[in-house]
């Protein structure tokens, strides 16, 4: 497989190291200082790029894969308010996308595990106050988390008492975050606290309590090769394809 990296940092160094592992050619990579690059010219032959960058790029760099006919699976968080856009441009080319907000196999088995237990919680008619923490690097430009936003919206589809999240980023310079003072709460909301600190690669927890137990689902990246790898074994299965897919299509 020929492959692109967009967005030579943490995650595009990992996957580097992957796809080189498993006999794949890294035949273009990009980051800010030639982004010029990103054209069709540079863009001939590349199988599949993988784009993994800032939420102010993100859009342009996969509208233009799309836009020369590279598949793209897209890691960056952050810019989903133009998704919607981005999927209608891609049919429209009959263009290939892979969207995940985590590449982890892990977190994907938690999203599974967190609609599970919302349904079964609204079916008991148990009390729980619900609340996600997630916990990322201070460099994270993003708040909430890609993966705290889907597992809102995994509780949002089947417990009732919920009806939109809100988020807690207690920090600095975050490219975009929604914030509710603490006394506007109300029962509707669904509370995402972020915390920023050190160099965590993500913690993600789901957390049911009430006065007398506490029921948490937990995930921790050790090490984010699991993300790149996610990621490198999407790219293998967008391949050759065209249309719009998740981890939910790599899993089945
Ligand atoms: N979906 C997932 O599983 C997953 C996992 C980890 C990180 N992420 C997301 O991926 C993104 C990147 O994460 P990271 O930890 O590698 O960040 P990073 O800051 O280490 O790397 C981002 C890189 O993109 C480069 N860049 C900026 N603008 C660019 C442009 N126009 N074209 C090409 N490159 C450009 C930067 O110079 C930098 O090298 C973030 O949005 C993060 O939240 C997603």
């Amino acid at each position: 497989m020929k492959t692109a990296i967009i967005g030579y940092g943490k995650m595009g160094r990992e996957i580097e190291q992957i796809l080189r592992e498993r006999g794949h050619e890294v035949a273009l990579i990009i980051d800010q200082h030639n982004t010029a690059e990103l054209d069709a010219a540079h863009l001939a032959g590349i199988d599949v790029a993988l784009e993994f960058t800032t939420p102010a790029t993100a859009y342009d760099n996969l509208r233009t894969c799309i836009a020369h006919g590279v598949p793209v699976v897209s890691g960056t968080t952050g810019w989903l308010d133009r998704f919607e856009e981005l999927k209608t441009f891609c049919q429209e080319q009959q263009g290939g996308l892979f969207y995940a907000s985590n590449y982890s196999l892990g977190v994907n088995l938690l999203f599974r595990l967190n609609r599970r237990l919302a349904e079964l919680v609204e079916h008991s008619g148990a009390a729980y106050q619900v609340e996600i923490e997630e916990v990322h690097h201070t460099q994270k430009k993003d708040a909430p988390s890609g993966t705290a936003i889907t597992l809102a919206e995994g509780i949002l589809e089947h417990l009732s008492s919920k009806k939109q999240w809100v988020n807690f980023a207690p920090i600095f310079d975050v490219a975009a975050y929604q914030e509710k003072p603490r006394h506007a709460l109300t029962e509707e909301d669904l509370v995402i606290r972020s915390v920023r600190e050190g160099m965590v690669p993500g913690i993600h927890e789901v957390r049911y309590e009430n006065e007398d137990e506490s029921l948490v689902l937990k995930h921790t990246i050790k090490h984010r090769r699991t993300l790149a790898m996610g990621a490198v074994i999407a790219a293998e299965f967008m391949c050759g394809k065209q249309g719009i897919y998740s981890m939910d299509d790599l899993l089945q």
